[in-house]
């Protein structure tokens, strides 16, 4: 029945042609909802007029995520996800096996151009509030997949088996076994073995090659579908569903459809230049894409002097690195004075209660376990804190272009804290680089721990009614 009832779909401008493809799509169309998806998430979605800059890197994030799918399935077809094989399937793939070379630099090389563009698409939502009511959902489902994504990472830098690969992964889960009790029998069972070997290389590609990836498009796609319900932030912070034409459509939107998809093509054809400068004359971008010691085949039996994870794990790898026992007093001060300005500042008895009770199980926490657990803990929690920032965020306005001198400067601070943490963890230990990254991790955390009371105090200017542009 529902087939008799769509209207037919015309294609014109096709010559001779038209009338095979408007058939053809009618058919298609009346089985599957092909123009009312086309006009819902494309041609009829309404984006803001005033996007810029920062708006590239959500579409090169999905270029990207094809890209690293497409390479992936090529590399998977003459990588050995065995231990004795490994490395050398990799290096087959580089040297013997026809355009490899090209596949996996793309490959490696698409790894930190993910990063990098998820990290400026998370910036950019920092800029302009974009984490806000409405699109608290979109925020969480992004966090959602940047957890993904890490774990993608690392899950895919073992595979070479090189020596990086392979003492990359023993830290990392070795810090498992600072977990109390549980521990030592959780990092036995991540790693299938006491020590990474064959058993642990096997699971991560199963993880890298399938598991992940699978969860990774779910969560885009929902990401996606979250962001069409409520519509697009803009630079302005301006809600452009507010002022709407007779027809119903927002005056300060344009369609998706042309306008965005031309403007997404000329930042794509950018970055694939520069993506290109990258592989061919610059793969290894002096240590940073591709470590140096990972061209050494795995050697259980020589540990690295110096073991870095990829720079843009390096901000949390240093803030593990910051946790020393002398640090502890430091936290404990930090507990300490953020519990009197939540019992100082917040009138409901029950919070004041409730932080209090924390404050006291995190210093009771902080004598009793060992600095390295609360490294792994703060680890996590710099990832996570970013979940809640819809409701960390009390200023009136979104975007920093209205917002006071208090957020932007506390803003400026937290970038400068988290690039001087990222560049420590590439660097070896030394007194005055734990000091310093000290300094950055204490920052990183007051960002968003004390954003509550500075953004509510912050001087903020009127927003305009309509985007400016
Ligand atoms: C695979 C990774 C990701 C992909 C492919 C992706 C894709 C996109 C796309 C295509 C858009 C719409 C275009 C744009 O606003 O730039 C968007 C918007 C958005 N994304 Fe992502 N995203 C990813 C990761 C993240 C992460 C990690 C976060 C933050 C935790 C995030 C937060 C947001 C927010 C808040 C918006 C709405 C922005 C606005 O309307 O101003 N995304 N994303």
């Amino acid at each position: 029945m529902a087939v008799a009832e769509k209207q037919p779909v015309t294609i014109t401008g096709a010559g001779p042609l038209s009338g095979v493809l408007s058939g053809l799509l009618t058919w298609i169309d009346q089985r599957f909802p092909l123009v009312s998806s086309w006009q819902e998430h494309l041609a009829g979605y309404y984006a803001p007029k005033n996007f810029n800059f920062w708006y590239y890197f959500g579409s090169l994030a999905l270029l990207v995520l094809v890209m690293q799918i497409v390479t992936g399935i090529f590399l998977t077809m003459f990588y050995k996800p065995d231990a004795a094989q490994a490395f050398a399937s990799v290096e087959y793939i580089m040297r013997d096996v026809w355009g490899g070379w090209i596949i996996r630099y793309m490959h490696s090389t698409g790894a930190s151009a993910f990063f990098i563009c998820v990290y400026l698409h998370m910036f950019r939502g920092l800029l302009y509030g974009s984490y806000r009511k409405p699109r608290e959902l979109i925020w969480i489902v992004g966090m959602l997949i940047f957890l993904c994504l890490m774990a993608e990472a690392f899950f895919g830098y073992l595979l070479p088996w090189g020596q990086m690969s392979y003492w990359g992964a023993q830290v990392i889960v070795n810090l498992f076994d600072a977990i109390p009790l549980i521990g030592p029998t959780l990092a036995v069972w991540i790693r299938g073995d006491y020590v990474v070997s064959d058993a642990t290389l096997n699971r991560f590609f199963a993880f890298h090659v399938i598991a992940i990836p699978l969860v990774l498009l779910g969560l885009v796609a929902a990401h996606i579908l979250a962001l069409h319900e409520v519509g697009s932030n803009n630079p302005d912070g301006v809600e452009i569903k507010d002022k709407k034409d007779a027809a119903g459509r927002p005056l300060d939107g344009i369609p998706f459809h042309p306008y965005y998809t031309v403007k997404d093509t000329l930042g794509a054809a950018v970055f694939l230049s520069v993506f290109s400068i990258c592989i061919f004359f610059l793969p290894e971008m002096g240590g940073y894409f591709l470590e140096y010691n990972n061209f050494i085949p795995a050697d259980p039996l020589r540990t690295p002097a110096h073991i870095a994870p990829l720079w843009y794990f390096t901000p949390y790898y240093s803030i593990l690195r910051a946790t020393t026992e002398t640090f502890m007093w430091v936290l404990g001060a930090g507990v300490i004075g953020m519990v009197a300005l939540i019992v100082l500042s917040v009138g409901n008895n029950l919070v004041r209660l409730a932080a209090v009770a924390t404050g006291a199980a995190l210093l009771v926490g902080f004598y009793v376990l060992d600095p390295k657990v609360w490294g792994v803990v703060l680890m996590g929690v710099a990832v996570l804190i970013f979940v809640p920032l819809p409701w960390l965020d009390q200023s009136p306005v979104k975007s920093i272009r209205y917002k006071g001198p208090i957020f932007r400067s506390a803003l400026a601070v937290f970038v400068t804290a988290f690039v001087v943490l990222g560049y420590l963890g590439t660097q070896p230990v030394t007194d005055t680089g734990t000091l310093i990254s000290q300094v950055c991790t204490a920052l990183y955390f007051l960002f968003f721990l004390v954003m509550p009371w500075y953004s509510a105090m912050d001087k903020c200017k009127p927003v305009p009614e309509r985007v400016t542009w």
